[in-house]
């Protein structure tokens, strides 16, 4: 998991690459580097470390050139350092490759390469990349890209760059992402859109075994035999300061507060005007086929996976299908029983989680149907499915995901009604509640990030906490489960998340005096039983932060401090609980001083195993 960038024009090349690599830092943030033709020479800059490192390097001396790529890494092979740095060169510094993706075959090819005497620096797999197009390079870089992608076994998004060859660029991708930017006199290639947003709205998006040829005077995709593809022009309605901070001190904080708006825009279009009815237009599955469904699958990866837990609770409730719902690198592995005519629903924010891809192809070949809730529009799991939900949160750039999951949230509850609806498990009358509710739910969180404000100074405090719990029963212990991945992931705090009726069985024993422990209680079918547990971990002097609904004057009787959250039907308390357990953990990863947007060890999109 890399981000890449290209550009040929007119520009100085090395701003338009550093800025592209900054929007991209979300894919990874190890190390980083640029090459540039300069006067008929490659010149490579690159250094561990984020790209600010880099940019001390460009400052101190700028390549002047108007071609050039950049890369920034997420260590696969080889751990971060400035020589296993991207972009990687050949024996004589003719090429220079960045890469995403991993070569699986790279050990035997290079073994290859070092006995036709090939010397190697790195200790990745991409270094073999540019060994190979000079092993194949017979004046023509196009063709030897074209011989190189033979040889290999894995994943790739490459981009080459030919001393020789000046006024060329040539990228290839498979299994993992890339975009060609088409500017006037100016091409782009980039891992993501938001990288290129701020000079083109215009873009191919490249299919696996495409290979894109970007010269001076425009841009031409072939096949992998060299037949010229037709691309269709993919063009980006969200503006550039949608994909920049606008003014929060972190993205993560921006999200937080974009939900309201996430959350509109995936209802849109997707309630009838008198709140009866579901509107799916995405749903190819015939009535018929959702009636006689007998098994769905939810598969996903870590926040996504969370949405998944929610979309059964709900899915079982309400339209009485067994439900199973499976962590991606697990379903892949587990031969799990999937019958022809069963539905696997596949959730990923990026579109292009490794794992969660696999699984898919795995479904689609035991005969399920694959349904994909994402997020990217043209993602390879987008691409994949027979058939697409998409999130409208807009762009998530902060690692930790937010409006992602609070509209995955949205789409689970529509598509748990929907089902409910043509099999005739929920009666019109509370179809329409749901409905008329779920409409209500931008305000609703708008009323909480405003109510919140003054919650930061109260959530500080346990910012020198060494262990939290959070506690939920039904769907607030799947909430929990989220809350809880929130505040490990960017504040490093150890967190755990209970069933609440099951911490008598063993963790209890770590609650003692002074351990913040948050507690869920937006259930009310089963709001008693969350005061027992409750009241289990106040016995043994825990501090509790209660969340519950605006109106319950009890809760504070029994807990240290009351987060309220605006009334709404059970099923979709989610989507409002979440709010406050996401500022929870900003707010004490900031206290503790993290790196919000970039927690160490992570990276916004997992595309390798
Ligand atoms: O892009 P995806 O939704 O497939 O990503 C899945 C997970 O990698 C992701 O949700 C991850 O757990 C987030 N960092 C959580 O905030």
């Amino acid at each position: 998991m890399c981000g890449i960038v290209g550009y040929i024009g007119p520009k100085s090349v090395v701003p338009v690459l550093l800025d592209g690599l900054k929007k991209l830092e979300y894919r990874g943030y190890d190390s980083a580097g640029i090459a540039v033709i300069e006067k008929n020479k490659i010149i490579v800059q690159k250094s561990v470390g984020k790209i600010a490192r880099l940019e001390e390097k460009t400052e101190a001396y700028t390549p002047e050139g108007n071609i050039g790529v950049g890369h920034t890494r997420w260590a696969t092979h080889g751990r971060p350092s400035d020589v296993n740095s991207h972009p990687h060169t050949d024996c004589s510094g003719k090429f220079a490759v960045v890469h995403n993706g991993i070569i699986e075959n790279y050990l035997e090819l290079k073994e290859w390469l070092e006995s036709e005497g090939h010397e190697f620096l790195s200790e990745t797999d991409t270094e073999i990349l540019p060994h190979l197009v000079e092993h194949f390079y017979r004046g023509n870089l196009e063709e030897a890209v074209r011989e190189v992608i033979k040889k290999l076994d894995g994943s790739y998004a490459m981009v080459v760059l030919a001393k020789k060859e000046p006024d060329r660029l040539v990228a290839a991708r498979k299994d993992s992402p890339l975009v060609v930017g088409l500017g006037r006199g100016e091409y782009f290639l980039a891992s993501d859109i938001p990288a290129t947003l701020s000079h083109t709205r215009d873009n191919y998006i490249l299919n696996d075994g495409e290979i894109a040829i970007l010269t001076r005077n425009g841009v031409r995709v072939t096949d992998s035999e060299g037949n010229e593809i037709k691309k269709e022009v993919f063009h980006v309605k969200w503006d550039a300061v949608a994909a920049e901070k606008g003014g929060y001190p972190h993205f993560m904080l921006k999200e937080i507060y974009e939900q309201p708006k996430a959350i509109r825009e995936t209802l849109t279009g997707r309630i009838s005007a008198d709140s009866s009815q579901v509107i799916l237009n995405e749903m190819i599955m015939t009535p018929e086929e959702i009636r006689s469904l007998r098994n769905i699958f939810i598969v996903a990866c870590g926040t996504a996976y969370h949405a998944g837990m929610v979309g059964k609770y709900l899915i079982e409730d309400l339209a009485r299908i067994p439900v199973e719902v499976d962590i991606a690198s697990e379903f892949r592995y587990r031969k799990p029983i999937i019958n022809k005519g069963d539905l696997v629903i596949v959730i990923s924010q990026s579109g292009e989680t490794a794992d969660t891809l696999a699984a898919l192809r795995e479904a689609q070949k035991a005969g399920a149907k694959v349904l994909a809730v994402t997020n990217v529009v043209g993602s390879s799991v987008s691409r994949e499915a027979d058939e697409v939900i998409y999130t409208w949160a807009g762009p998530e750039i902060a690692v930790a995901s937010t409006k992602a999951y609070s509209t995955q949230l949205v789409v689970m509850m529509l598509l748990a009604i929907y089902f409910a609806q043509v099999r005739a498990t929920i009666d019109s009358e509370h179809a329409g509640q749901l409905l008329k509710e779920m409409k209500e739910l931008p305000e609703k969180a708008q009323a909480i990030l405003e109510d919140l404000e003054d919650l930061e100074s109260f959530l500080k405090k346990y910012a020198e906490a060494q262990n939290t719990f959070f506690l939920g029963r039904g769907l607030d212990y799947a909430v929990a489960m989220e809350g809880c991945l929130k505040l490990k992931e960017i504040s490093y705090m150890h967190a755990e998340a209970y069933a609440a009726g099951e911490l008598k069985h063993g963790t209890l024993a770590l609650i003692v005096d002074g351990v913040p422990v948050v507690a869920l209680a937006t259930q009310m079918d089963l709001y008693d039983k969350m005061v027992s547990n409750i009241k289990e971990v106040k016995a043994r002097d825990a501090q509790v932060i209660g969340v519950t609904f605006r109106g319950n004057n009890e809760l504070k009787k029994v807990v240290d401090h009351v987060v309220y959250i605006p009334q709404t039907d059970r099923s979709l308390a989610p989507v409002l609980t979440v709010i406050p357990l996401q500022l929870l953990a900003y707010h004490i990863a900031v206290a503790r001083g993290c790196d919000v947007d970039k927690p160490r060890n992570l990276a916004k999109s997992v595309t390798v195993e």
